[in-house]
């Protein structure tokens, strides 16, 4: 397994894509840093992480045929193997909030973004950025936040970390389970944060509504259930998870 350790750079995800244009690399291949300057986050967010505290990375995985109308079964590979490097770390209440972030106790520690490079509708390399909030003790305050040492009491080394999630991304990221759809989805759910629960969403007018998720489509949409046993499918840009 190929790691390139970077003391800085703005975004792994963004320099990882730049390899990839001009080199051919190994599957798997890793780019890590110690301090990411302009990390990205879902939906145009800024992904911000105090230098030397966590991990922030991406890896490469070459595309296994995927068309991109698919794509949402590679975020599920990579949520059960962040839940299972968590759970080997033995951190507590784990949870995969809907579409990709991992929970520990109602509180966010991981961030998964994936980007795609694309021949026509195939998915030809996906760039899978990974932040992981290890040994931050402290998020200005926002809420809902929270580091692996402020759940555990003590310092992870991030080299170790690093490589658990790597072999568990090894395990699951794989031919196999991207080629059963069905299976995927099955374990996905099972892990899902609130799935079966009575749970409070927002849509995207700010209306607020109750509902049961589910689990995922098969295009990775949220199914809920609705008051009047109305099973509705919401895309991201079209719904929120309150509690
Ligand atoms: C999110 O929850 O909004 C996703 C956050 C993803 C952050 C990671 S850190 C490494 C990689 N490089 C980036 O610029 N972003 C991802």
């Amino acid at each position: 397994m190929h790691i390139i350790k970077l003391n800085a750079t703005n975004s792994t995800n963004e320099y990882l894509k730049q390899l990839i244009v001009s080199s051919n690399l190994d599957d798997f291949t890793v780019v890590v840093t110690e301090n990411q300057l302009q990390g990205r986050g879902q939906m145009g967010t800024h992904w911000l992480s105090e230098p030397g505290k966590n991990l922030t990375f991406s890896v490469l995985k070459k595309g296994e045929g995927l068309e991109v109308a698919d794509q949402f079964l590679l975020n599920m590979c990579v949520s059960l193997a962040l839940y299972e490097a968590l759970q080997q770390l033995n951190i507590p209440n784990l949870a995969v909030k809907w579409p990709n972030d991992i929970l520990s106790a109602n509180s966010k520690i991981c961030g998964i973004l994936i980007e795609n490079i694309l021949i026509g509708s195939k998915i030809q390399s996906s760039i899978i950025g990974i932040g992981l909030n290890v040994n931050q003790l402290s998020f200005n305050n926002l809420p809902n936040v929270s580091s692996l040492k402020l759940l555990k009491g003590e310092t992870f080394n991030l080299d170790e970390v690093l490589n658990i999630i790597i072999q568990k991304l090894k395990k699951y990221v794989t031919k196999d389970f991207l080629e059963n759809p069905d299976a995927l989805r099955a374990l996905y759910q099972e892990i899902m944060f609130r799935v079966n629960k009575p749970s409070t969403f927002k849509n995207n007018e700010g209306a607020l509504f109750m509902g049961f998720i589910k689990g995922v489509s098969s295009s990775g949409k949220l199914i809920v259930l609705l008051e009047d046993n109305i099973f509705k499918e919401y895309n991201l840009k079209e719904i929120q998870l309150l509690y």
